[in-house]
Parts: structure tokens; sequence; C-alpha cells
């Protein structure tokens, strides 16, 4: 497509998108949109590396795509597609894996903390999950791959993989380099602003869902855990909690940090400020509910989302695995 240098991503299908995801990464992807050819995915394949109910699987995953499209992911200025549908990245997968050594494998941190505490019985899948992902990157010549800190170690073993397969049979992949995007506000939980704000979160008011109500996000903001002092400055080690609130309320506002301080300093307390917080928050998130609400309820265009993405994505796949085939010496016709 168009010369334009390749991104993709892969995401897992989690049920609920917070403030976060969308702060964090989200934003920067939208960004990149129109200067790159850009192919999002949910990785379900992925997934069911841990237990899982089939059910809620396929209704998370059409959910959370209707949910990166209602928070900016247009599918008509990129490619959504699911990793299940299109048939190349478990064949690619197998080819990398003959090239990867277990060792690195095992060294992986998320395997050695997932084996740690599931020992022996933890499914091999877990321990192929890098040479997954390789192939999920490989197969469309990815230049750039926007990743977070857990799946730096990812990206570094499919840079790996793919050198080593172009110095085995000849020049066949592009190495892929992370992209580091605009730093995103790091979004720490309401209820514990030392820890970055999550899904798994125990506390379900320490965060924020791109789908929450307004009612709800102003009473998880008021609950939001706060420091001693009534005084309102960015200091992350002594005052995590204001600044976590601060630093949410630059990024939904569009201000830096330094011009919110110095619009709330003023204020002698707390409640006025998380009021304008949470009014901030809502003006940004009420638009992205709407919407995910009127997605989520067509059905036929999220269909032909999928569809469109799967297509366009198979041709590139089928090209790469003919390429692939053709160098390890697969018979080809
Ligand atoms: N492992 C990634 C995560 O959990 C998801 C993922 C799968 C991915 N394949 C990818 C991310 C390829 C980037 C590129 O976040």
């Amino acid at each position: 497509m168009s010369g334009k240098k390749i991104v993709l991503t892969g995401m897992q299908p989690t049920g609920k998108l917070h403030l976060g995801n969308l702060l964090g990464a989200i934003n920067n992807w939208r960004r990149m949109l129109d200067g790159y050819d850009c192919l999002f995915f949910l990785a379900d394949q992925h997934a069911i590396t841990m237990p899982h109910i089939p059910a809620e699987l396929r209704k998370n995953t059409a959910d959370c795509v209707a949910q990166y499209i209602a928070c900016g992911l247009d599918p008509a200025r990129c490619k959504i597609f699911l990793q299940s549908q299109v048939i190349g990245h478990t064949e690619l997968m197998w080819i990398l894996s003959c090239l990867t050594p277990i060792g690195q494998l095992e060294r992986m941190t998320q395997f050695k903390d997932k084996s740690k505490k599931i020992g022996e019985s933890l499914c091999s899948g877990l321990l192929f999950y890098p040479v997954l992902m390789a192939a999920d990157i490989l197969l469309y010549g990815a230049d750039f791959v926007p990743v977070g800190e857990d799946q730096k170690q990812h990206l570094e073993v499919t840079r790996d993989i793919a050198q080593k397969f172009n110095n085995t049979y000849s020049e066949t992949f592009t190495v892929p380099e992370p992209h580091i995007g605009q730093a995103g506000a790091r979004v720490m939980s309401l209820q514990n602003p030392l820890a970055k704000m999550s899904k798994s979160e125990k506390n379900q008011n320490g965060l924020i869902g791109v789908a929450d109500s307004d009612d709800l996000i102003r009473k998880k903001i008021a609950a939001a855990v706060t420091d001693s002092g009534g005084t309102i400055e960015f200091d992350e080690v002594n005052k995590p909690g204001i600044s976590n609130l601060l630093n949410i309320y630059a990024a939904v506002a569009e201000v830096s940090v330094g011009e919110a301080v110095e619009q709330f300093s003023s204020l002698g307390n707390y409640a006025p400020f998380k009021r304008i917080v949470a009014d901030a928050i809502v003006a940004k998130i009420a638009p992205i509910r709407e919407k995910y609400g009127e997605i989520a309820g067509d059905r036929e265009y999220l269909l032909s989302v999928f569809r469109a993405g799967r297509e366009d994505a198979q041709r590139r796949a089928n090209k790469m695995m003919a390429k692939v085939y053709r160098k390890v010496g697969f018979v080809i016709e």
C-alpha cells in the first residue's frame, strides 16, 4: 500500500478498555493512522494460552473491537482483523519455532513468571507465545511495532528470529523496530496510585472504563485516593494520588501538567479539584461510550469491518507465506 511504512500491533481481547489504555496506547496509535499503513489485530490465538470461557472470548473480541473503534481507530484509515481469521499466523509460527532455541523461550520473563506460578502443567502454548507473536509481526513485514514495556522482550525475540531466518535462508523478513510513541500519560490506579491502572485490578473503583456512565466516573473520581495535605501539587513521590489526577486531567483536557497545576493551585482543597477532573473525563468518555453503544449494536457493521480487515490481511499473508515456503524448500506445485 502506497509505500507507507507498516505499523502493526496486536491486542488481547480483554472485555473492557480503560482510561489507561486510551491515554497510554490508543491515542498514540491514532496519531499514526494517516502517516502509516496501520494494521491492528485482536490476538485471540494468544488469548487461549490461558483458561477461558469460549462464549466470553467470542463476546469480548467483538466488544473489544467496538471499543477500539469508538476510541478512534477508524477502520476507514486502518485495517482491523482477528488473528484466528487469517491463515498464516500459526503456519509461520511453526516454521519460526524450528529456528528458535528452547532456551531462549524458557528465559522469557513472562514464561518464567507464569511457570513459577503454575508449574509443570503450564501449557506449551505459553512457551511458544513469543514465536506466535513473531509470526504475527513478520507475516506482514511490519516496520514498527508499538508495544508497552511488558512486551519489549518479545519484540527482541522477534528481531532475533527474523535475523536468524534471513541468515539461514536469505533476506526475507523486515527486522521490526519498537515504536516508542509520544510519552503517553502513565495512568495509575485511582485506588492505588503506585500501581498502573490495570484491567486485572481487584477493586473496580481503581479504573475508569471507556464505557462507564457519567455517574460512575464521577463516583470513582470522588472516591479516588488522595494524599495528606490539601495542596494541589505535582509530586509523584510524595503526592502520587494528586499527581495521577493531574496527569489524567492534563491528558484529557489536552493541556500540559504545568498548566494544570497552575489552573488548580489556588484551590484550597481536593473536592472542587476532583469535580473539575471528573467533568473533563466525562467530556472525553461520554462520546466514546455513545459511539461504542452504536457500534456494538450494529452487528452487520462490525462483521463488515472484520471481513474487510481479513481480506486485506489474508492477501498479504498469502504473499509472504508463498515466499517463506519457497525459501524453506517446501514443494509448491
Ligand atoms: N502479546 C501482546 C500483548 O499481550 C499482544 C500481541 C500478540 C502483539 N501479537 C502481537 C503485540 C504482535 C504486538 C505485535 O499485549
